[in-house]
């Protein structure tokens, strides 16, 4: 029986038939239940000599089974391998042959890097959406209505007068605090929106790159210490930088963190506005009624938050000297950054 079985075995190839061959074999109505079954009539001493020697069997059947099982599905895997492999030098291909391979657009390029210099330092990756509500663009955020610090953002309001296009990603702060429980670290890039006048440093759609730790005991001394790290892994050289104090409601004290303008290296050109430095880090400790509006334990967790500005970022790192390039469209423009 087990030659037979031997025999009929290396001849299955796929699942069904494996198991066809099971029920065959080892089934309710198999081979091997009928021998068991014929002992009904046999002796005693019959009964246990085939009895147990029917039962090495059908173990042994049952193994080769299951190994073939396995042999089976590690086909399978290296079939689907084989099928769904990607040609990784084909763009090389495209390239010999004078077509127009695609590329990264700058900004995906700088957030991916920067995304990935905060994940090796423990940071989660959050998002959230363009369109939001005023709570969590202002409100949370400790910009009451009427506040002054309302017009420092010109907002694109829906007609509801209740929803907008966020001006900042520090919305991502409010939604990240609602769905942490302290402590925790993240970042959170995107798209914001501001009705300003364009020139070569504003557009009306850019981008920014929010950070958040909440935790017991965070200090200046932690803010500046990711900040530095942060600047000195994008730049891998040493750049001039300055921190002046800065007012944003949400944080307290709050800083800007300028680095010298790269473009004219601090000599004054459209970018820097004249004055060699751009302002690309605002930053500060949380404010405790931010914290509050979180719904975090203030007598035990500060923490702080920082927004920075990925489009002047990829204007230092890539000597752009116009924010409206960023968003053109225009190929000449974005087929510089294939070879990143
Ligand atoms: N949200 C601020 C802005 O867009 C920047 C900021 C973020 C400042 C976090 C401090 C802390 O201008």
């Amino acid at each position: 029986l087990m030659s037979e079985f031997q025999t009929a075995l290396s001849a299955v190839i796929t699942k069904p038939e494996l198991f066809d061959l099971k029920a065959e074999y080892v089934g309710k109505k198999g081979k091997v239940s009928s021998i068991l079954k014929s002992l009904k009539d046999a002796t005693n001493e019959e009964r246990k000599t085939v009895g147990a020697k029917t039962n090495t069997i059908k173990e042994a059947i049952l193994k080769a089974i299951d190994e073939k099982v396995a042999l089976i599905e590690i086909e399978e895997i290296n079939a689907k391998l084989e099928k769904n492999w990607q040609d990784i030098t084909l763009n090389d291909i495209i390239k010999e042959n004078g077509l127009n391979a695609a590329g990264y657009h700058p900004v995906t390029l700088v957030q991916r890097e920067i995304e990935d210099i905060f994940i090796s330092m423990g940071f989660e990756i959050l998002d959230g959406p363009h369109i939001e509500d005023e709570f969590h663009n202002f409100e949370a955020l400790n910009i009451p209505k009427n506040h002054p610090a309302r017009d420092m953002q010109d907002t694109f309001w829906f007609k509801d007068m209740e929803h907008l296009l966020r001006t900042h990603t520090s919305t991502i702060q409010v939604r990240g605090m609602e769905s942490h429980k302290p402590p925790f670290k993240f970042v959170g890039p995107g798209k914001v929106f501001r009705c300003e006048t364009m020139d070569a440093s504003h557009e009306m759609v850019f981008h920014q790159l929010e950070g958040m730790m909440v935790g017991e005991n965070i200090s200046t001394a932690n803010l500046i210490f990711f900040m530095k790290k942060l600047l000195s892994e994008i730049f891998k050289s040493d750049i001039n930088v300055r921190l002046r104090p800065g007012f944003f409601p949400f944080v307290e004290p709050g800083f800007e963190l300028d680095i010298e303008c790269l473009i004219c290296k601090g000599k004054g050109c459209s970018v820097c506005k004249q004055v060699g430095w751009v302002e690309l880090l605002p930053c500060g400790m949380t404010h405790p009624k931010v914290l509050e509006a979180g719904g975090i334990d203030t007598t035990k967790y500060n923490g702080f938050a920082f927004g920075l500005g990925l489009d002047r970022l990829v204007m230092m790192r890539y000597m752009i000297d116009d924010i409206r390039h960023i968003h053109s469209g225009d190929l000449r423009f974005s087929e510089q950054f294939k070879e990143y």
